[in-house]
């Protein structure tokens, strides 16, 4: 079965909406204007109030209530409010518990959010690209999204049979997906985004997060691959046997990273934790 014939199959995952989709598109084309976007989320009633509801939680500890989009962006930075868009965006996608992968509720959201983190943070330090990190904080935050369409089509023999392949023949996840299935997340989530009309950048990262695209430059998926290792090395791991990831050290050069830039990485995500509690609850 290829990635087309399982969305077809299973039951269908509800788009994120329209003010979204725009948002991402705008964010794809690299150029996106801060008050055109504050205009989209301004439209969107429920999106508003999402926004400022997190603005207001204890994790950001603001001295003075924010009642405005516009007081938000003030306070709180264009980056930051982009950011908190985009999670309440597909906070609800991501959220659930997923069967076919043994996820409970809130984990897989949970890795999502660090590795949206992270990804961002790779941007902002790594020498040999030039993406935007509001870009690469969506980008991992949909990575996985694609589990969220497969783990319907994962019976139990199946979610047997993939985790016989990892225990016994050491394959990574995805190569056991691939194997038993006949396609896998990356590739799911590929074909997915691309039917919500998202832009080229980010299908091309959620497409190659485990196998990024390094030639002639590093690609986005390069950022997000980092982003989710080191996701994984704290812990933020979601299902059983999501240990099963393998880490390509070409990537890491790639990006012009050093063992200095990862140990901060890591040690970064622990600032992060306390916004990412926040977006769970
Ligand atoms: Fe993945
Ligand atoms: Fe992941």
């Amino acid at each position: 079965m290829n990635a087309a014939e399982l969305i077809a199959k299973v039951p269908a995952l509800p788009p994120p909406s329209a003010s979204i989709i725009r948002l991402s598109q705008m964010l794809g084309s690299q150029n996106a204007d801060t008050h055109a976007i504050i205009e989209v989320v301004r439209q969107d009633g429920v999106m508003s109030a999402k926004l400022l509801g997190r603005c207001n939680s204890a994790a950001y500890a603001l001295r003075s209530p924010v009642n405005s989009i516009e007081h938000a962006v003030m306070v709180l930075g264009h980056r930051e409010i982009h950011n908190l868009v985009v999670s309440a965006g597909f906070g609800s996608l991501l959220n659930s518990a997923l069967s076919g992968y043994a996820i409970s509720e809130g984990d897989l959201w949970r890795h999502s959010l660090i590795t949206a983190h992270v990804a961002a943070a790779v941007c902002r330090i790594a020498k040999n690209i030039e993406i935007d990190p509001s870009v690469a904080y969506m980008a991992g935050l949909i990575h996985d999204i694609g589990k969220n369409v497969l783990s319907h089509a994962l019976d139990q023999d199946m979610q047997t049979a993939i985790h016989e392949l990892i225990q016994r023949q050491k394959y990574t996840f995805v190569e056991a997906e691939a194997q038993i299935v006949g396609t896998d997340h990356a590739a799911v989530g590929k074909t997915l985004l691309h039917s919500w009309g998202l832009p080229e950048l980010l299908i091309e990262a959620v497409a190659n997060h485990h196998a990024p695209l390094l030639t002639p430059t590093p690609q986005l998926s390069a950022v997000v691959h980092v982003a989710d290792i080191i996701a994984h090395q704290v812990g933020a791991s979601p299902g059983r046997d999501s240990f099963a990831v393998r880490a390509n050290g070409d990537a890491v050069t790639a990006l012009g990273l050093g063992l200095n830039d990862i140990d901060f990485l890591i040690a970064s995500t622990a600032d992060d934790a306390q916004k990412v509690k926040a977006m769970i609850r």
